[in-house]
C-alpha cells in the first residue's frame, strides 16, 4: 500500500502517514540547516513515531554520514537498504527517490553522484532546503566553490522573506561567494542572514571568513565575540566559530589568548568524536607551534579519539586532520597505520580514493617530513600537489594550514 502525501511548510509533497510527521519533518530540517542541538533528539522522536517515513529514514542515513567514520557509514549502509526495503513496499515520490539514491550513492563512496541527485532534485524543487544543503555540504567537500556559489544562486529567485529557512539560504550563498573570492557581495549577504537570525552560525561564519580572508582582525574578533551569547542551541559546530575567533587573535600575535580559546571553547569537547573539532584542534595546535609556541601536553589530548578513526576511509581532509594528530603527539605506530591506510585508500575507486591518490598521500607526505624536520623534502612533496589542493576540500582558511607549512618549511631552510 503507498504513502498518502502531504505537503509541508517549503510547499514539497511527502510520502507519510500524518500531516503532523510532515510538520515535524519541517521543524528537523530547520534545525539542521542551524546546526542545532536538537537535530538528533527531533529525529529519534519522528522516527519512534513513523519508524517507515521515508525522509526520515533518509535524513537518518545523510546525518550518518555526516558523521564522517567508518562506524557511522556502515550504519548508514544499513538504513539505506532499510529505506529501499520500504519503498519497494510503498513506492515513493520522485524527489524522494532522488534522495533515496543520493544517500546510495554516498554510501558507496560516489560523492559526486550523490550531489548530482541533489542538484537534480532542485532543478525541479529549488525549495528543498535539505537538498540545498547536503549539495552545499559536499561541494565544500570536494572544494569547488564556484558550485557551492551557484548551486544557491540558481534557486535564490523562488525563495521569499516569508519562507522559515530563507536566512539560511542566504548564508549559503554567503558563504559560497566568500569561497569565491567576491567578498564584498559575500559580506552583504551574510549580513542579511544574521540579522534575521544571530543564531544562525553557518552565516556568521561565511562573515568571519570575508573578514579572515581581507585581513580585518578586529572586526573578526568583534563580529564573533558580539554574536557567540546567541549560540547556546547551536551544537560542536559554534566551536568551529572559536577557532576563526582564535585564527584571528594568533594573527594579531595574542598567542595566550589563543591557547586560553584551544583550552576553553575549541579543543575542550574533542571526545564528543565531533569530526570538524579535531580539524578545528589539530590545525590551530600546529598553527600555534609553526608560531614557535609550546603547546604542552595538548597533542595527547587528542590521541585516542584520533586513533577511532586510523582506518576510516571517508573524507580525506579529515583524515588529514587525524594525522596531523597522531603525528605531532608522536604516536608513531598510530601515525604509521594511518599513513598506511591513506594508502590503501588512494588505490581505491570512489570518489575520495582519487582526492587521496591526488592531493592526500602528497600532503601527509609532506606534513609528515615537515614534522622529521626534513624541511627541503617537506617542500618537494607539498609543492607536487599544491595546484591541485583544493580537491581535499575545506575551506581557503582551513587549506592554508598546508601553504603554511610550505612557508614554515623555507622559512626553517633560511629562504
Ligand atoms: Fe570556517
Amino acid at each position: 500500500m503507498s504513502f498518502p502525501q502531504f505537503t509541508s511548510a517549503e510547499n514539497l509533497t511527502f510520502s507519510a502517514n500524518l500531516q503532523e510527521d510532515v510538520d515535524r519533518f519541517s521543524e528537523l530540517t530547520t534545525a539542521f540547516l542551524g546546526f542545532r542541538k536538537d537535530i538528533g533528539s527531533l529525529l529519534k522522536q519522528l522516527l519512534q513515531d513513523a519508524p517507515e517515513m521515508p525522509m526520515a529514514l533518509c535524513v537518518k542515513g545523510y546525518i550518518a554520514k555526516m558523521i564522517v567514520s567508518a562506524s557511522h557509514s556502515a550504519r548508514a549502509i544499513g538504513i539505506s537498504q532499510k529505506l529501499e526495503a520500504v519503498i519497494t513496499i510503498h513506492g515513493v515520490n520522485d524527489r524522494e527517490r532522488l534522495h533515496a539514491k543520493a544517500l546510495d550513492e554516498w554510501c558507496k563512496g560516489e560523492l559526486v553522484r550523490a550531489t548530482e541527485c541533489w542538484e537534480k532534485i532542485l532543478v525541479d524543487y529549488p525549495l528543498d532546503s535539505l537538498a540545498l544543503r547536503l549539495a552545499h555540504y559536499l561541494h565544500f567537500y570536494s572544494g569547488n566553490a564556484g558550485n557551492m556559489r551557484d548551486s544557491v544562486a540558481r534557486v535564490l529567485s523562488s525563495w521569499s522573506e516569508s519562507q522559515p529557512n530563507y536566512g539560511f539560504v542566504v548564508g549559503m550563498y554567503a558563504f559560497g561567494l566568500e569561497e569565491s573570492g567576491e567578498y564584498d557581495t559575500a559580506e552583504i549577504y551574510g549580513r542579511k542572514a544574521v540579522e534575521r537570525n544571530p543564531a544562525d552560525t553557518w552565516s556568521v561564519h561565511a562573515v568571519a571568513h570575508v573578514m579572515e580572508m581581507t585581513g580585518r582582525r578586529a572586526e573578526g574578533i568583534s563580529w564573533v565575540n558580539s554574536l557567540s551569547d546567541n549560540w547556546l542551541s547551536v551544537n560542536n559546530f559554534r566551536y568551529h566559530l572559536y577557532w576563526h575567533l582564535a585564527l584571528f587573535y594568533l594573527e594579531n600575535g595574542d598567542t595566550e589568548t589563543v591557547l586560553q580559546l584551544y583550552d576553553t571553547q575549541v579543543g575542550s569537547d574533542i571526545t564528543a568524536d565531533f569530526n570538524l573539532d579535531m580539524c578545528n584542534a589539530a590545525s590551530l595546535l600546529w598553527r600555534l607551534e609553526m608560531y614557535g609556541v609550546n603547546v604542552g601536553e595538548r597533542w595527547q589530548g587528542l590521541i585516542e579519539t584520533a586513533e577511532n578513526h586510523i582506518t576510516d576511509h571517508e573524507l580525506v581532509f579529515v583524515s588529514l586532520h587525524y594525522y596531523l594528530a597522531l603525528l605531532a603527539a608522536n604516536e608513531n605506530r598510530s601515525s604509521d597505520r594511518l599513513y598506511n591506510s591513506l594508502k590503501s585508500w588512494a588505490a581505491g575507486t570512489d570518489t575520495q580514493s582519487y582526492v587521496c591518490m591526488e592531493v592526500g598521500m602528497g600532503l601527509a607526505k609532506g606534513i609528515q617530513l615537515a614534522r622529521s624536520k626534513k624541511f627541503a623534502a617537506a617542500i618537494e612533496a607539498i609543492n607536487k600537489c599544491k595546484k591541485d589542493m583544493a580537491l581535499i576540500g575545506g575551506s581557503h582558511a582551513q587549506r592554508n594550514l598546508f601553504e603554511l607549512v610550505l612557508a614554515d618549511s623555507g622559512k626553517k631552510l633560511g629562504y
